[in-house]
């Protein structure tokens, strides 16, 4: 990627938010991890000069680099402002925008696109992503950016994991359940409410996702080999000891994109999906079954909307807060994604037989919300820097994994904690 021209190779947006303090610390510490402390330069940007630098003051103590907040830029830019979103997206080769809900990040799209800067993002919300791609990947392609949506803990570990599992399989991989685990530590868990109002406002808006896709009429992808049933909202997965119920991040989505896309232009077979969430034991299962009944409910209206935002804690049973969880938290939790996928070992013709081939394989990482989100982002980063030759040869708007699925992302998350391996892989 051509950096020579800008003062900054990276800018972290929304730098003074709970995700952006962490997301910034990352940068500097990629910096020392990969020996570019000189030949990274990068800034942070948000509406506050007095945040910002404190959040490069906090860095600096806990990375024992004194000099960190002499070192790093700081650009003053407001979303509300599209002149202000210009001047930094001219300065930056990439923008790291942290700035959530997500219905804020049009204008910042906008701007990068038009300025030729690229943008990742660690959005988790389908329609923000999905209307992107529609209104921006022509022009994107056009001015050569990269605008690259979900890579936080939201999706890169579901869409690189359903890359890497096919990659491992000797043959055809043609369908994917994956299952996902939360491990919290003896202080429990707890979700910063920058996530809870992005979750708010994405389900409150199906209806545009509806209409969108409606508009958007997409030829459906092939199914190869058998069509992938559904669970039951409440199933029991026997590998795994425990009861799960559908994900409803934005995996199955980016997933799904990721693979219409390798198929439409890489002519790859398509591999289906579905995502779910293990919820352990039947206590969890009722306490969160409450959450989820409560929140969908309330999302529905208007008043609703705005009590969910109001209450966090409340109404999420403590799971979200606006304090966001403290570090011992953090330190106490980690995830793992467990992918169980079939498909057809090589010659076999998946048009005469069932799936004659199982592979399981599994991504595990540290806390994901703020400290797997802002390695994945980082390296994500760090890959559009330095792997150009492996991306798509024009810009636009991608997945990560239409975007990496060529690159060294995994590798670089392998050396960074988040780390993908093959349990296990056998022909039925
Ligand atoms: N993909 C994942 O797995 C993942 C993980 C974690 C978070 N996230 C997403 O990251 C987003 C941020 O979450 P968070 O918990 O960090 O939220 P947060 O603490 O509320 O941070 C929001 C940030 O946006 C900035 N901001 C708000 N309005 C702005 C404006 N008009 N102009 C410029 N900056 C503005 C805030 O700046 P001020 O400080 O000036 O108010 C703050 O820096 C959410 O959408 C969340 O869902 C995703």
């Amino acid at each position: 990627m051509e950096t020579n021209q800008r003062p900054y190779h990276l800018v972290v947006f929304g730098a003074s938010g709970f995700t952006g303090q962490f997301v910034a610390e990352e940068v500097a510490r990629e910096q020392v991890a990969s020996g570019h402390s000189s030949s990274l330069p990068w800034a942070v940007a948000g509406r506050s000069r007095e945040k910002l630098q404190r959040v490069l003051e906090r860095a600096a103590l806990k990375l024992g680099r004194p000099t960190l907040s002499s070192e790093v830029g700081i650009i003053i830019c407001d979303v509300t402002n599209p002149a202000s979103l210009d001047e930094m997206a001219k300065q930056a080769a990439i923008v790291l925008n942290c700035v959530g809900p997500y219905f804020y990040g049009e204008p910042v799209v906008k701007a990068c696109v038009e300025n030729g800067t690229s943008c990742i993002d660690i959005c988790g919300e389908p329609q923000f992503l999905e209307l992107m791609y529609w209104k921006y990947h022509e022009k994107a392609a056009e001015k050569g950016a990269y605008i690259i949506g979900s890579s936080g803990f939201d999706s890169i570990p579901a869409d690189l994991g359903v890359i890497y599992t096919k990659n491992k399989m000797n043959g055809m991989l043609t369908a994917v359940e994956s299952f996902l685990t939360i491990h919290s530590g003896p202080e429990g868990l707890c979700i910063h409410d920058g996530t809870w109002k992005s979750a708010v406002y994405g389900f409150g808006d199906q209806s545009n996702l509806k209409k969108l896709r409606n508009e958007a009429n997409l030829k459906p992808v092939p199914i190869i080999g058998p069509k992938l049933k559904r669970r039951w909202p409440l199933s029991y997965c026997r590998e795994l000891s425990s009861y799960s119920v559908p994900f409803l991040g934005a995996d199955v989505s980016v997933v799904r994109r990721t693979q219409r896309y390798l198929h439409e232009n890489l002519e790859q077979s398509p591999v289906q999906y579905a995502a779910y969430i293990n919820m352990g034991g039947i206590t969890s299962v009722i306490k969160l079954m409450f959450v989820g009944l409560f929140f969908l409910f309330f999302v529905r209206f208007g008043i609703g909307r705005q009590l969910l935002i109001k209450f966090p804690w409340l109404f999420s049973f403590g799971y979200f807060s606006k304090q966001g969880p403290t570090q011992k938290q953090m330190d106490g939790s980690s995830f793992t994604l467990r992918f169980f996928g079939q498909g057809y070992s090589q010659g076999f013709d998946p048009e005469k037989g069932k799936p004659n081939t199982r592979i399981c394989t599994q991504v595990k990482g540290p806390e994901p919300g703020y400290v797997a989100t802002p390695i994945a982002m980082v390296q994500a980063a760090m890959t559009l820097l330095n792997d150009a030759s492996d991306l798509p040869s024009m810009g636009g708007v991608f997945t990560p994994g239409a975007a990496f699925f060529r690159t060294k992302l995994i590798d670089r998350l392998n050396q960074r904690g988040i780390e993908f391996s093959v349990i296990s892989s056998s022909e039925v």
